[in-house]
């Protein structure tokens, strides 16, 4: 059996996913010389191999700024294109033929979770899972019964280090730099715990709505679509301990579940949901519709480092502006000199749409013996996310079998474990205005206020 994939299938080749991120994604594995195999898109949408192309092009030329026309043409002359229904054992049998003498495909479900069952069920009856690898877009399941019941399907034919969970954040270079920058600087470790982190703070803002996603978001909601991956991906690589052994990714997963582990579902009064006005306007969003696009929340960490200090997360869409950035604010030291209180120092890691790594420090006016001064240190600021394509970064690692940067089935139970209790039974989320921080009441939820 080849270690490498032999051939990459995308169920869902005519949808949005496709369009936006994994043509790019597979045009710049193509560039890197690393998709020599075949690439083969299946959809039940009346398409043919040239109108598959036609749009794959269109979508390079738009998301990439220089492209070359030889990568081009070989990456659209890899593409094969299967129509058929999911349900349709025909499909499956359409798949095989073109697939030929591929042992080990990567089989990418880029399709709306309720389909992967389907998906799954129709490969195992063309027995066409022996060998394959399953990438499954995220979320993974609607809550924890349905995750663990998806869990348990797939591993009636496939074992866990067949089956790649999608997270796209574990893919973007800021974030699993956290992992390294914390783990690679001899000055942080000391500080890094509840001796001296005072609170950290996890921000995902997007000053957009849900453009043009209406279906999928009113089923969704800000808490399903990222607090439980993306966002308590990035706590627990901010709270995580080092790895035993880095080169085992089984070992550094262990460490992120433990994290989750370490986490109590939190309480009513310290979570508050909102919902943008002129939601409800919003196509294929129903008129009642208690989806939240906003979501604040206070979590601990209960163990040896974090005990005690907070970690507060928000995410919301329609806000001022579009960043994600982590905030690690430090107990203030004794009182100083001079009677200047100085003021906390922090770290702050930018993750999107730049990244940022910058440390916030206090020192004296030069001009002035009394006064103290907040000063910013900017050790590293990066414009240049391009070349860093969270999807090829992803997509590239599930080709070889390797498994770390993809959600551990242990892992996705724990996520959803703590958010469950925000999930169901919902009351009406409260309104905030489209360009305001969310409602007033989430902004109180950090007691000194918000970054
Ligand atoms: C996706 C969510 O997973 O992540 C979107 O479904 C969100 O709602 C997006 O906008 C943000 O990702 P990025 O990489 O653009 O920051």
């Amino acid at each position: 059996m080849p270690d490498k994939s032999d051939a990459i299938v995308f169920y869902g080749a005519t949808g949005d996913l496709a369009y936006k991120k994994i043509f790019p994604a597979l045009q710049r594995m193509v560039s890197a010389g690393i998709m020599d195999v075949p690439i083969v898109g299946v959809a039940r949408a009346g398409w043919s191999l040239e109108k598959l192309r036609n749009r794959a092009r269109e979508s390079v030329e738009k998301s990439h700024s220089q492209l070359d026309a030889k990568t081009t043409e070989l990456f659209l002359n890899r593409l094969r294109y299967v129509e058929g229904e999911y349900h349709d054992p025909a499909t499956y049998a359409s798949l095989k033929t073109v697939l030929g003498e591929a042992r080990r495909p990567l089989q990418y479900m880029a399709v709306p979770q309720n389909l992967f069952e389907v998906v799954f069920e129709g490969l195992r009856g063309a027995n066409a899972l022996e060998g394959s690898r399953l990438v499954l877009e995220k979320p993974f399941g609607r809550d924890l019964a349905s995750a663990q019941r998806l869990n348990a399907l797939l591993h009636s034919a496939l074992d866990e280090r067949s089956i790649f969970r999608i997270d796209h954040y574990l893919g973007k270079d800021a974030v699993q730099n956290l992992v390294f920058f914390r783990f690679a600087n001899t000055f942080l470790e000391p500080i890094w715990n509840r001796r001296y982190v005072e609170s950290v703070q996890i921000t995902m803002a997007e000053n957009f709505g849900i453009s043009g996603r209406g279906a999928f978001y009113d089923a969704t909601g800000a808490i399903r679509d990222v607090v439980q991956n993306h966002l308590l991906q990035v706590l627990s690589n901010i709270a995580m301990e080092a790895p035993a052994n880095s080169s085992d990714p089984e070992v550094l997963r262990d460490e992120k579940v433990k994290v989750l582990k370490s986490i109590p579902t939190p309480l009513a009064d310290t979570v508050l949901r909102g919902q943008f006005r002129g939601y409800l306007d919003e196509k294929g969003v129903a008129a009642d519709s208690r989806t939240e696009t906003f979501a604040a929340m206070r979590l601990e960490v209960r163990n040896w480092r974090w005990d005690g200090v907070p970690f507060y997360i928000r995410a919301g869409k329609q806000l001022p502006e579009s960043r994600t950035e982590v905030f690690v604010k430090f107990k203030l030291p004794p009182p100083s000199l001079y009677g200047i209180t100085p003021a906390n120092n922090y770290m702050r890691f930018r993750l999107s749409p730049d990244m940022v790594i910058a440390l916030g420090a206090s020192v004296r006016e030069p001009e002035c013996p009394r006064c103290g001064h907040e000063l910013e240190l900017v050790a590293m600021h990066n414009h240049d996310l391009e070349s860093t394509d969270p999807y090829k970064e992803i997509l590239s690692d599930a080709m070889r079998g390797e498994t770390y940067r993809f959600a551990r089935q242990d892992y996705v139970e724990e996520a959803w474990r703590i958010v469950e209790p925000l999930i169901h039974d919902l009351p009406l989320p409260e309104i905030y205005e489209p360009g305001s921080w969310g409602p007033a009441a989430g902004i109180s939820l950090v007691p000194d206020g918000w970054y």
